[in-house]
C-alpha cells in the first residue's frame, strides 16, 4: 500500500516536473506578437509577406475551417499553444516566425539562455512546400526576402 503511494507520487513528480521547477524551458507556441518587441524589424518585414496572409487565402474561398487545408496555412496546428481554429486562436493564423524557427515559449522566457534555430534549413520549409504542393520549390530562391525587406 505504502509502496504504491510512493510510486504514484514519484510518477506525479516526474510528470509535473516542468511545472514545478523552472529549469525546463517551455516548448509552447506563443505567436509572433510576442516576438515583435525584441525583433521589430523582422516582425515588420514578415507582415508584408504572403506567409502572414496565408489563412486569409483560405478565407477567400471559405476553406479556413478545413483541417486538411488549415494545417499548412497556420502556425503550430494542434500543438501546445498553436492554432486551433479561427475563433479561438486568431493570433496563430498564418505562417509565423515559429512555423520556421520552432516553438518560442522557452526563448521568450529566457532569450539569452534558450535559443531558437537561427539557421532554418530546407527541411523546415518542406513541412509545407511538399513535392505535391509545390513541386518547383527552390530553397535558395525562396528564402530571399523571407522577412520581407528585413
Ligand atoms: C525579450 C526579448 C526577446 C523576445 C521576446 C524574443 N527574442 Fe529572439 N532573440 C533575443 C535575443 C537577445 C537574441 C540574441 C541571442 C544571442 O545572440 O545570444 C535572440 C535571437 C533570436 C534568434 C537567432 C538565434 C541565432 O542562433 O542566431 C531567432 C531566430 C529568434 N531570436 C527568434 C525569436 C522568435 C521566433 C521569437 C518569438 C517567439 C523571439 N525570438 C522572441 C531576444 C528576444
Ligand atoms: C502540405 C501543405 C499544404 C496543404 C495541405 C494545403 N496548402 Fe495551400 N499552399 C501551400 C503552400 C506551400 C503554398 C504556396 C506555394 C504554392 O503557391 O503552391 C500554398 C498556397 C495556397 C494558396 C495561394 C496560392 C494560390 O495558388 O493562389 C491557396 C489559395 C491555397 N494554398 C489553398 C489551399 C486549400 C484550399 C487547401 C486545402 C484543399 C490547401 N491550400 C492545402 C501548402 C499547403
Ligand atoms: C518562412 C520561414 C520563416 C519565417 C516565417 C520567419 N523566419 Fe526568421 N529566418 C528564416 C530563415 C530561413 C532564416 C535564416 C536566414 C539566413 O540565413 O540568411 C531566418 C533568420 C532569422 C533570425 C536570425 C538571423 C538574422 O538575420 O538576424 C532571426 C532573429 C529571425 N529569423 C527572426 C524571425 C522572427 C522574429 C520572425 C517572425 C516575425 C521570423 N523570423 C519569421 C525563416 C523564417
Ligand atoms: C507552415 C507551413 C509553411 C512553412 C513551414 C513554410 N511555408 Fe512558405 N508558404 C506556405 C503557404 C501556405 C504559402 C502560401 C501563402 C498564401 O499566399 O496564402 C507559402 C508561400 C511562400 C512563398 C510565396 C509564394 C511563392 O511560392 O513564391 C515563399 C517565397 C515561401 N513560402 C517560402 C518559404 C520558405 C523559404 C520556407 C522555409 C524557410 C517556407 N516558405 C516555410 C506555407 C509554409
Amino acid at each position: 500500500m505504502r509502496m504504491k503511494w510512493c510510486l504514484s507520487l514519484l510518477l506525479a513528480a516526474v510528470a509535473g516536473g516542468a511545472a514545478w521547477t523552472h529549469s525546463e524551458p517551455s516548448a509552447a507556441y506563443v505567436g509572433w506578437e510576442r516576438c515583435a518587441p525584441c525583433h521589430s524589424d523582422k516582425a515588420e518585414g514578415w507582415q508584408t509577406t504572403r506567409h502572414a496572409e496565408a489563412l486569409e487565402s483560405l478565407k477567400k474561398t471559405e476553406q479556413e475551417n478545413l483541417p486538411g487545408c488549415v494545417k499548412c496555412h497556420v502556425t503550430g496546428y494542434e500543438k501546445d499553444g498553436g492554432f486551433i481554429d479561427y475563433e479561438l486562436t486568431p493570433e496563430m493564423a498564418g505562417v509565423q516566425c515559429e512555423a520556421c524557427h520552432g516553438a518560442g515559449g522557452g526563448h521568450v522566457e529566457d532569450p539569452m539562455g534558450v535559443k531558437p534555430a537561427g539557421k532554418v534549413g530546407e527541411e523546415a520549409c518542406r513541412q509545407c512546400h511538399t513535392e505535391d504542393q509545390d513541386p518547383g520549390f527552390n530553397y535558395e530562391e525562396k528564402t530571399k526576402g523571407i522577412h520581407g525587406a528585413n
